[in-house]
């Protein structure tokens, strides 16, 4: 294996954008590289989509356009992320490979003339990734170019689940090394219930549609080797670059948009996190979405500088109502991406598509051309990027972690639930919001990792829980951390199976309480909760009938299946607090619960505007805040130092136009300096 580097060779943010020329003539090429050096675009994504433009037969390569096209890119200052381009096989591959296509779980056999991979079980499309990732990092691996390589594309979409033959075979494999014999695999996933014991491997299939709900052990297990399919393909094209190519190694992530792959295995995988992030149309608040994509990224790869791969300049075009982004609010996503540790701005595309599913889509070039107001705003973007190169490298730092487990949400999403209501993606943001608006900064981890860093840990919707990962939060209680545990959590083991002990069990050393029954309620219905010096607080959808095992209630329910009984508890363990909340406390309620476990964890939240967002990344020897104004009027606030995009002085205070965004640096000088606020 060649040595390899962890940071492609760039100066400073890096800026660009997916290039795909292969749709224009060679005059386009020319004015795409002028208008580049104009943006001060220096880094592309390039041949994501162009299998078949360059294997035009199996193993019959045409590398010519691909050259002139690297070459042009050096010889005008811009780097190359070279991809491998296996997400969209060409026709011929099958055409030759008819059994290489995916087959969904109602039998449907996945047709050409989109894209997306083929079964990433098929022995044929593992040779196929493998020979075209080996042959181009064979001939561009000492490319002056090319700083980075892209595998594949948003491993899991459009393809996950595969029912094809070999699918099936593969599952089957992996489920006899997990389980050794039958007697496992017919314990792990409870089969004595509604008849479903195994007797022979060979009657052991994938979780294909059926006439009722599908054994939900069976369901997450394919769930688990679904990715794990997905993950050796990465490995098996990563390696074959690896064997030729020094560069880092990377492939895009959804992080919050995608659930297919388990993040946290994929980022050690990678050389550097990659990212791409589309705002939710629909959503007003949508960069709080953002916000919770960006510190995912950031967290999976254990806090270091990470890529955002791909946003928009505007609107997509694949939501029901695609939404252009307003004047400034393209500055104002990426500087968020920056805030919170990516050290690289990229979008999706460089110029947009005459052609095809995507020509709606927004670009850095848009339909319009040069004279429009988002090549003005791509232009003055790249200009700000460059103030801010000092910036990489730094890394945001934060004392309060929210539990993030796919494993977890992958069981959570499995049929035949207690209320519709449990859903794992609104607890998260019901909780990061209001710490995203009293400016904490969040990491996310998971629930089995080293948590002693943190003062607060939140686990907003931890419904699987392994005993293994139990006893980790239960020993971040004892050793004096603050855990804030809401409901629905610690239901389930690894199998989908209610935890010996009842629900919530696990926990209940650190929580001092257990939950004796779910108590739903009906749609629209709400409870009122009594809060000693609060004026009763709401709640909906959700109450619980608690056993107390040392626990103090903090909040009691006034009302509902619930009335008189504990909504709100407080544990003592070791040197530190076990919270519980069994209700769905509505924000202002949120509020009062999350200020009385501020104070147990000793969190001060800053001083702020109202919807003004600020992060601090820590340098070697200076702070960097970076602040963006989500507000329509303007925000003054504390800072003192160098305001970077305009050079200016912040002697203390600092005014941030309505939409507008400022980078502070403050040098901390040689003794080092306070941690950053939260
Ligand atoms: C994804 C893909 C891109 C493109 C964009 C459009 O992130 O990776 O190829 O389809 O979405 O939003």
């Amino acid at each position: 294996m060649t040595q390899h580097h962890p940071w492609p060779e760039l100066r400073g943010i890096a800026y660009g954008g997916d290039y795909n020329p292969e749709q224009w003539g060679r005059d386009v090429w020319r004015e795409d590289v002028a208008l580049m050096r104009e943006a001060g675009v220096d880094l592309v994504s390039v041949g994501i989509f162009s299998w078949a433009l360059i294997e035009l037969r199996e193993g019959e390569f045409d590398f010519d356009w691909l050259d002139e096209l690297l070459d042009l890119l050096h010889a005008n200052g811009v780097s190359v992320d070279l991809g491998t381009p296996t997400a969209s096989p060409p026709a011929w591959f099958f055409a030759d490979h008819p059994d290489a296509r995916v087959i969904t779980a109602d039998g449907t056999v996945m047709g050409f003339g989109s894209r997306g991979m083929a079964s990433h079980s098929s022995t044929a499309y593992r040779e196929a990734i493998v020979r075209i990732a080996g042959a181009l990092a064979e001939r561009y691996a000492d490319h002056p170019a090319v700083v980075m390589w892209h595998v594949h594309n948003e491993y899991g979409v459009p393809v996950g689940e595969d029912f094809s033959p070999q699918s099936v075979a593969a599952f089957r494999e992996w489920l006899r090394e997990r389980y050794g014999d039958l007697d496992g695999l017919n314990r792990a996933w409870g089969t004595a219930f509604w008849g479903q014991h195994y007797t022979d491997w060979a009657h052991v299939g994938a979780p294909a549609a059926a006439p009722s709900v599908v054994n939900p052990a069976q369901r997450l297990d394919f769930h688990r080797f679904t990715d794990h399919q997905l993950l050796q393909c990465f490995i098996a094209e990563r390696d074959a670059i690896r064997a030729h190519a020094a560069q880092p190694i990377t492939t895009n992530f959804m992080a919050n948009q995608s659930w297919t792959t388990d993040l946290w295995t994929w980022a050690r995988e990678v050389d550097i996190v990659a990212d791409d992030h589309y705002l939710w149309a629909a959503d007003p608040e949508g960069e709080i979405g953002l916000a919770i994509a960006a510190d995912l990224s950031r967290s999976v790869g254990g806090g270091a500088p990470w890529i955002l791969m791909e946003h928009s300049t505007s609107a997509v075009n694949w939501q029901p109502r695609n939404i252009a982004k307003r004047p400034g609010e393209m500055a104002r996503n990426s500087l968020t991406h920056l805030g919170r540790g990516a050290d690289a701005i990229l979008f999706f595309q460089w110029r947009a598509s005459r052609s095809g599913a995507e020509k709606f889509h927004s670009a850095m070039i848009p339909h319009a051309g040069t004279g429009s107001r988002v090549w003005r705003e791509v232009v003055e973007l790249g200009a700000m990027l460059d103030r801010l190169d000092e910036v990489q490298g730094s890394r945001v730092l934060a004392d309060v972690a929210i539990l993030w487990d796919f494993e977890s949400f992958w069981a959570q999403d499995l049929e035949w639930r207690p209320s519709v209501e449990l859903d794992h993606r609104e607890r998260i943001r019901a909780f990061y919001e209001p710490l995203w608006r009293a400016g904490i900064t969040i990491d996310f981890a998971h629930p089995g990792q080293d948590l002693s860093a943190y003062k607060l840990v939140i686990a907003p919707a931890q419904y699987l829980l392994s005993t293994a990962d139990a006893a980790n939060l239960t020993r971040y209680v004892e050793a004096g951390g603050t855990l804030l545990v809401s409901f629905f959590s610690a239901i389930v083991d690894e199998h989908d199976a209610v935890h010996a002990g009842g629900f919530g069990a696990p926990l209940e050393p650190a929580l001092g309480v257990r939950v004796e029954e779910f108590l739903p309620l009906r749609e629209g219905d709400g409870v009122t909760l009594e809060w000693p010096g609060e004026n009763g607080l709401a709640a909906d959808a959700w109450t619980e009938d608690l056993v107390m095992s040392g626990a103090e209630a903090i909040a009691t329910y006034v009302d509902g299946p619930g009335a008189g009984r504990p909504a709100v508890t407080r544990n003592r363990h070791g040197a530190g607090t076990g919270w519980y909340v069994s209700t769905r406390l509505h924000g202002d309620a949120l509020d009062v619960l999350l200020g009385a476990v501020y104070a147990d964890a000793g969190i001060e939240p800053p001083a702020l505007p109202d919807g003004v967002e600020a992060i601090t990344r820590r340098g070697d020897d200076a702070d960097y805040l970076v602040l963006v104004n989500h507000r329509e009027d303007a925000a003054e606030l504390a800072a003192s130092g160098t305001e970077l995009l305009t050079g200016a002085d912040a002697p203390g205070t600092l005014r941030v136009p309505g939409g507008g965004v400022a980078v502070v640096r403050t040098d901390r000088g040689r003794e080092g300096g306070d941690r950053p606020d939260s």
